[in-house]
């Protein structure tokens, strides 16, 4: 019996292959607050597969401060896991690129090269929790400069942003591509936080999804959004880009 079969006791309906790519993971073990372990990469990684997503996108934490990661860091890892999903998920496919955290250091990696996937060199990038970071909409331009389309991750979980879709509205319009946490849609940080989500993709503000799996317990509310059907709605009305990309 399958993954998906064992935790819901029927397979369900929809799955993620309309999606085909996850933008956003933290699958790369040892390299900041993600999997621990290639083990445990290639349990959740299989689950991954199963449950419809074709090719999956490495986006490990490069930070000034708490995750100092570079292309040398990440790509020894980045290909040591390759190998051993080749040999044992035939039919996934794995692209490396970083989560980039908008911060002191960020101007650095844009001199040295940024680590982007995908067609149109795809940059993956974050803001601060607590505030953004002041010159957030220049380093963005800059990314956009370099010929390079940059992707602001989880615009639904920046509280200062929770009653401003201005920012948002903005940075849409300026061909910033906001991709939503499929966690949020499945309530794992809250029901303020889904209710967020499910606001800004019901206005056309979201262009794409990503898993941001760090462990299990990610893996495990991701799958379970399978069984609700305010999430299964979306995935069936095609609400994201996903798999235009790669
Ligand atoms: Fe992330």
């Amino acid at each position: 019996m399958s993954f998906l079969n064992n935790i819901f006791g029927t397979k369900p309906k929809t799955d993620f292959s309309v999606l085909q790519t996850d933008v956003h993971s933290h699958f790369l073990p040892g390299l900041d607050d993600g999997c621990k372990t290639f083990e445990e990469s290639i349990r959740l990684l299989k689950s991954m597969h199963e449950a419809g997503f074709r090719n999956i996108v490495c986006t490990p934490h490069i930070q000034a401060v708490h995750y100092q990661n570079s292309r040398e860091t990440i790509m020894p890892v980045f290909e040591q896991l390759q190998l051993l999903v080749e040999k044992e998920i035939p039919g996934l496919s794995l692209s490396v690129a970083a989560e980039y955290l908008l911060d002191d250091g960020f101007e650095k990696h844009l001199e040295n090269g940024l680590m982007t996937f995908g067609k149109e060199n795809y940059v993956l990038t974050e803001l601060s929790y607590f505030t953004p970071y002041p010159r957030y909409r220049n380093l963005l331009q800059q990314i956009q400069m370099k010929g390079f389309k940059p992707i602001l991750a989880h615009p639904e979980r920046y509280g200062y942003w929770a009653k401003h879709d201005e920012p948002i509205e903005e940075l849409h319009g300026a061909g910033i591509l906001l991709q939503v946490n499929i966690p949020s849609l499945t309530d794992y940080y809250g029901s303020t936080i889904r209710k967020r989500a499910f606001g800004l993709v019901e206005k056309g503000l979201v262009s794409l999804a990503g898993s941001d799996i760090h462990n299990a317990n990610y893996l495990n509310s991701v799958l379970g959004g399978l069984q609700q059907r305010s999430l299964s709605k979306i995935l069936e009305q095609n609400r994201f880009a996903n798999c235009e990309l790669m």
